[in-house]
């Protein structure tokens, strides 16, 4: 394995004490396998790639457990600084919002070329010809015109396409991509898709697609983890979680792709599994510091019942093995 995370904590400080916002039993990737990281919104997508890249936003943010190996060296103990020359290199990561990684008053063939000459010892005009050699790998077309061109004078698919640019530079095993197309017109996503998955079998990289959009994954991963507040609930192949999902909230996110791919959509307020209705406000929400006992979906579950409050349920294999959820009622509530 590429990346295998175990047992991994991340937990935020306040002044009502300490929360886990993370709590991963298990997420692994494998050389050149592309990987999809589904859940709504405050799931724990991003937080589980800033696990790997310790780009926490505050430093009340903390990695607290667990063990993250990345190509044979365990990342967990690691200086911030040791992992910091990790990203870029060994881990490119592509953003929602490409404007933001962008510095608005160079023109792209300055930022593209400053980065390829922080990684590769070459002169200016190397760097220059390595630049158009990569705005043609991410198929941009007229790249010697392109970069000339400021940040803002792009289309958000045309800063899309620089940023994965960019990312490519330092060659890197493992490419996290963080939402990439959310931010995107309908039109405009699907070629940005299948850039991606062109350019990572092309580069036999290894992909972390995280999105909230499980119609998205299913054309560009081979595996699947789906999160609920921050905990895998569900992993398998992707085509087998897809057409035989196992947890009670991975089949709600099933039912709702149209409306959910509106960030932000109450699930509760959505139609569930096998006809029955989620009851909005039948259970109280997971507490909000320190995790709950029992299943972290036990509040929004209408399976729910007394001992699913109590112990929290362990991946487990599906009744026809297919692959793993984390429910203690998977044989009741069947295929
Ligand atoms: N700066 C922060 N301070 C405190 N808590 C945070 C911060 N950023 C995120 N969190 C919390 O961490 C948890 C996981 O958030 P995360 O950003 O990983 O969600 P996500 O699945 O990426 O959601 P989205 O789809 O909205 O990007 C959430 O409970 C969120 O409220
Ligand atoms: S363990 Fe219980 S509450 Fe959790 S998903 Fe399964 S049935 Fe629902
Ligand atoms: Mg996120």
């Amino acid at each position: 394995m590429l990346l295998q995370m175990k047992d991994v904590k991340v937990t935020v400080q306040s002044s009502s004490g300490a929360r886990d916002l993370l709590n991963l039993s298990e997420l692994s990737v494998a050389e050149g396998e592309a990987v999809g990281v589904v859940g709504e919104t405050g799931s724990g997508k991003t937080m589980t790639s800033l696990a790997i890249t310790r780009l926490f936003p505050t430093p009340a943010i903390r990695l607290t457990g667990g063990s993250i190996s990345f190509a044979g060296q365990e990342l967990s103990g690691l200086p911030a600084k040791d992992v910091e020359r990790l990203r870029g290199k060994q881990i490119g990561m592509i953003f929602q919002d490409p404007s933001t990684s962008l510095n608005p008053v160079f023109r792209i063939g300055r930022t593209l070329s400053d980065l390829i000459r922080e990684h590769h010892k070459v002169g200016r005009r190397t760097a220059r010809e390595r630049a158009v050699e990569l705005l043609r790998r991410v198929e941009l077309p007229q790249p010697e015109e392109m970069l000339e061109r400021y940040p803002f004078e792009l289309s958000g698919g045309q800063r899309q396409r620089v940023m994965i640019a960019m990312a490519l530079v330092g060659k890197p095993k493992l490419l996290i991509a963080d939402e990439p197309t959310t931010a995107l017109d309908v039109t405009i996503q699907a070629g940005v898709l299948s850039l991606l998955k062109r350019l990572q079998r092309e580069e036999a990289m290894s992909m972390m697609m995280i999105t909230h959009n499980m119609g998205l994954v299913a054309h560009t991963t081979d595996r699947l983890y789906v999160m609920y507040d921050g905990e895998v609930v569900e992993t398998g192949e992707t085509k087998r979680v897809l057409t035989s999902p196992g947890h009670p909230y991975t089949r709600m996110l099933l039912r709702s792709i149209p409306s959910w791919e509106k960030r932000g959509t109450k699930l509760s307020a959505l139609p569930v599994a096998d006809g029955r209705e989620a009851e909005p406000g039948g259970e109280p929400a997971p507490a909000s510091d320190g995790r709950p006992n029992g299943c972290v979906f036990a509040g929004r579950c209408p399976y729910a019942e007394a001992v699913c409050r109590k112990v929290k349920p362990e991946l487990r294999p599906m009744p026809d093995g297919s692959h793993l959820a984390g429910c203690h009622r998977l044989e009741e509530i069947g295929a």
